[in-house]
């Protein structure tokens, strides 16, 4: 188990994962060139960084966390999440499943008291925020654990948005509206209340990938991280702001007016492109706490491929049990890195009745952040989704576009997505590219694919390797 930031970082480093930037970076745009190399050299098996020596600051900044997706599948293979996904979904008893259960009853987060080893420092100037990309509107916290509590209830929610640094005590808060954070601020206006909000900076990797999970509202991101981790989540009281993890770097401590909205961005964002400037939450901060030695963790996205890429493979192959026992129309899902994981979803089905490719896209559009997706084709089940090769043909040759798309207007759309006219509503592409049937209407017959007998192929194989080249 990975206790904190550090260890997280010697861990790596073990691997041969990490490499140590010892020269003196700018955090004025070197950062991310230097994490944009490492990416650029290897996809799924890129290097974290770490900025030992970050022009004008003590402290040094790392980015590039969850780069290599090897990283992923170490930290969480056998987590008792995986051995209760297992479970829930073949319905087979395995030992472990009974340690999962125990831990999902048992994963409340414990609190203890506030640290005092934390030094208090009097405004963001201190820390070594990066200026992300040349067109950015100014320096941004990109991977802040966003702590909040629903003034209507108790739940918190944790989420990772991105800060906009405005001045030494006042970032943005750019929370999607659909997005944890501001539906509790969407609450406090409704209950006439501020809404007090934490953020932490660098913590071990089951809080920081929990932040970016999208689980359901009612599941506290801190347990998650405690079942991820097989072992409960302890934070720190924070006071009158929501607690934080104990291993947090930094803290900062403030409040939203839910009355107040600035123009935030633009910012060079996973689709490649600045997102235009919206307006959003203004988050005030009060109080900002270092843990003594603490390292600052920042997130580089841009036009793809980063980090948000290998996070996002990981969290469809984690979440796709649950989507498909959702459905059970749905043989496999891929959300293609290129596609930003919100714009297209690509899906195949068995189909057993008239009509299910379009129940299954209804359920892509209607699941969680799914539901942002602007583009969904459906295949049938002999269709790999993830060999563009096979998706091209299955387009080509399954795809009669009189009668397999669809448009649908005024739906709800990312809005991160510049080309809808509206921000956040947009329409949706929906294109069944499976066979179609005499029940859907088809009128001829529906040709056979091309395949060779098995038995012919084996003998030809063996000839063909006996065979000089
Ligand atoms: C590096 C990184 C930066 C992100 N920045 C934002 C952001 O600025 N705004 C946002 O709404 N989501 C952002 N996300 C996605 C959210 O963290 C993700 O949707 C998460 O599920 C939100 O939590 P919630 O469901 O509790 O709101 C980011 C994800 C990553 C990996």
């Amino acid at each position: 188990m990975i206790r904190d930031l550090h260890e997280f970082l010697s861990w790596l480093e073990k691997r041969k994962r990490l490499l140590r930037v010892k020269s003196p970076v700018s955090p004025e745009l070197e950062i991310t060139a230097f994490t944009d190399l490492a990416n650029r050299h290897s996809r799924y098996a890129s290097k974290s960084l770490l900025f030992d020596a970050v022009k004008g600051y003590d402290i040094p900044v790392a980015t590039n966390l969850f780069g290599h997706a090897e990283t992923l599948h170490e930290l969480f293979k056998g987590s008792d999440f995986d051995a209760l996904l297992a479970g829930a979904i073949s319905g087979k008893f395995d030992i472990r499943l009974l340690g999962a259960a125990k831990m999902l009853l048992d994963s409340k987060p414990k609190v203890r008291g506030r640290r005092h080893d934390y030094v208090r420092l009097s405004s963001l100037d201190e820390l070594p925020i990066p200026k992300v990309w040349p067109g950015d509107a100014g320096r941004y916290i990109t991977f802040p654990l966003v702590v909040s509590r629903s003034p209507q209830g108790s739940q918190i929610n944790v989420g990772v948005y991105r800060l906009q640094v405005y001045d030494s005590n006042t970032t943005g808060m750019h929370w999607q509206s659909q997005k944890g954070g501001a539906i509790h601020a969407d609450e406090a206006l409704e209950k006439g209340t501020m809404l007090n909000v934490s953020a932490a900076i660098g913590s071990d990797p089951y809080n920081m990938l929990s932040g970016i999970m999208p689980l359901p509202p009612n599941l506290n991101e801190f347990s998650f991280s405690g079942i991820l981790r097989g072992g409960r989540s302890l934070l720190m009281e924070n006071g009158k702001y929501p607690p934080v993890p104990a291993n947090s770097e930094f803290i900062l401590n403030g409040y939203v007016d839910p009355n107040e909205k600035r123009v935030e961005g633009p910012f060079g964002d996973h689709t490649g492109y600045y997102s235009l400037p919206e307006s959003y939450h203004v988050f005030h901060i009060d109080e900002i706490y270092m843990r003594p030695g603490a390292v600052y963790a920042s997130s580089v996205v841009g036009k793809p491929w980063h980090e948000d890429a290998v996070i996002g493979m990981f969290i469809l192959d984690y979440l796709k049990p649950f989507i498909k026992s959702l459905n059970s129309s749905i043989r496999d899902i891929y959300l293609p890195p290129e596609g930003l994981f919100n714009s297209l979803c690509l899906v195949s089905i068995k189909k057993r009745f008239p009509g299910e490719a379009k129940k299954a896209m209804f359920s892509v559009l209607g699941l969680g952040q799914l539901s942002f997706t602007k583009i969904v084709m459906v295949f049938d089940d002999d269709i790999d989704l993830k060999d563009t090769g096979q998706v091209l043909w299955a387009l080509s040759t399954r795809v009669e576009p009189e009668h397999d798309i669809e448009v649908i207007r005024h739906a709800t759309s990312d809005s991160l997505d510049h080309m809808s006219a509206i921000t956040s509503y947009g329409s949706k592409l929906l294109i069944d590219a499976t066979k179609k049937r005499r029940d859907e209407g088809f009128p001829r017959e529906w040709p056979d694919t091309i395949t060779m007998p098995k038995a012919v192929m084996d003998k030809v194989n063996k000839l063909w390797v006996r065979m000089k080249h």
